[in-house]
């Protein structure tokens, strides 16, 4: 199949803007991918036509409303091959579906002197839940440690794991390396020495490969809508179905009940909706099922191939530029189109801010992710992220601002 990416171009419309008098060259997809406007009509027209809250009346708005957002859930479920619609939770994005796993099952089941095992590539959103629940229950947080080629210490995985190790969570790609850590090898030492929970954080890498939760065997898989080229505000949590049946609520409110009573006790609802308390980011679900139609419409398969050829020229070009640092892997194999680097000793804000001036976005700064930053003993990195519709100009374009920041900082 030839690549459309000129049609797949003409579907962002932020794509043709200017910024500072320049062509928006958009470089900052890690951090949140831009919309189609088959995202943007949708929610636009769920506002315009069709609007009304869910799980709520018997009108017709009200059932209508709740039969799409079902259908999407279903869309969700068949796009990561969930075998069932009960195993998809809508949250906020991957930050909230990973407290919804701390604050439920971690806080239920978790006991002083268990252990929960993390990377130290992980973003902020997949430690701080960690470190919270480990302050407030004495567990013991441990961490696999990075490798100077920007992968995973996998071999020193064993010396982590005892009998009281209950949960490894790892993410599925760096959002600053760009890193592809092979889950289907680490889950599988985890099963074979222990009976832990293993959660995936998969914000970076659904954008960029299929991902199969039953061939991963993970229990719990999150990731955000906006990653994905669909809203803000919206997000999946993914776990097995028997798992979170077996966990408690964490969010009360309407939705989320049976029976409400002041003389006997609250009842809760089936999984998933317990797990959905007050009213949902409606609009924001429609929009994520349109980017969902959108991905699959030129295939997860076809776009990781054409990516796979922007990232090979991205870093070939990056390489070529004078005291160029980059941090992780300096292949394309194993890795998706995030790159970290530094600029000689220049500071990633300026870089950044001079790139700016050019109309070319890229991220700066810690990415969220300190622990990794400090691995690599620098205070902050620059970024540049791409996309289904990155494509050469863009690299050639970024080349061209980092040698002329390169000639003006000196
Ligand atoms: C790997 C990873 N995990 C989690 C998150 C958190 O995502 P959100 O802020 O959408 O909840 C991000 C966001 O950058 C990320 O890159």
């Amino acid at each position: 199949m030839t690549y459309p990416i000129i049609q797949i171009r003409s579907d962002f419309p932020i794509l043709t803007q200017q910024i500072n008098k320049k062509p928006l060259i958009y470089l900052d997809n890690a951090s949140s991918t831009q919309k189609p406007n088959v995202v943007i009509n949708r929610e636009r027209d769920f506002y315009r036509k069709e609007y009304a809250t869910v799980h709520r009346g018997v009108h017709t708005l009200s059932n209508t409303a709740t039969a799409h957002m079902e259908n999407v859930r279903q869309k969700v479920a068949n796009f990561i091959h969930a075998t069932s619609s009960k195993e998809i939770v809508f949250t906020k994005g991957a930050t909230e579906s990973i407290n919804l796993v701390a604050n439920s099952w971690g806080r239920h089941y978790l006991k002083s002197g268990d252990n929960v095992i993390i990377s130290q590539m992980e973003h902020h959103a997949n430690i701080v839940p960690w470190q919270i629940l480990a302050k407030e229950k004495k567990l013991n947080l441990r961490f696999l440690p990075l490798l100077p080629d920007g992968t995973l210490n996998i071999s020193l995985l064993p010396t982590l794991i005892d009998e009281r190790t209950r949960l490894f969570a790892v993410t599925q790609a760096s959002n600053v390396l760009g890193t592809v850590n092979p889950l289907l090898e680490l889950i599988d030492q985890i099963r074979k020495s222990c009976n832990a929970m293993v959660l995936v954080d998969g914000a970076q890498a659904i954008t960029h490969k299929k991902v199969d939760v039953q061939a991963l065997d993970c229990d719990f898989y999150v990731f955000s809508g906006h990653k994905i080229y669909g809203p803000t505000g919206i997000g999946i949590l993914y776990a097995k179905e028997a798992i979170l049946e077996s966990m408690p609520p964490w969010e009360g409110g309407g939705s989320m009940i049976r029976i409400v009573s002041f003389t006997e006790e609250t009842t809760f609802n089936e999984v998933p909706w317990r797990f959905e308390a007050g009213t949902p980011h409606i609009a924001g679900i429609m929009g994520l099922g349109s980017a969902i139609t959108y991905i699959e419409k030129t295939g997860l398969e076809n776009i990781q191939i054409y990516e796979k050829q922007i990232t090979e020229y991205m870093l070939e070009m990056l390489q070529q530029i004078p005291n160029m640092v980059i941090y992780g892997p300096c292949n394309s194999d194993n890795r998706i189109g995030i790159v970290a680097f530094n600029l000689g000793k220049h500071h990633a804000y300026d870089v950044g801010s001079f790139l700016d001036q050019s109309g070319i976005a890229i991220r700066t700064g810690h990415h969220c992710a300190m622990p990794l930053i400090t691995y690599f003993q620098v205070t902050n990195m620059c970024r540049a992220s791409i996309a289904m519709y990155s494509d050469h100009n863009d690299i050639d374009q970024l080349a061209i601002g980092l040698n002329r920041v390169q000639q003006l900082l000196g």
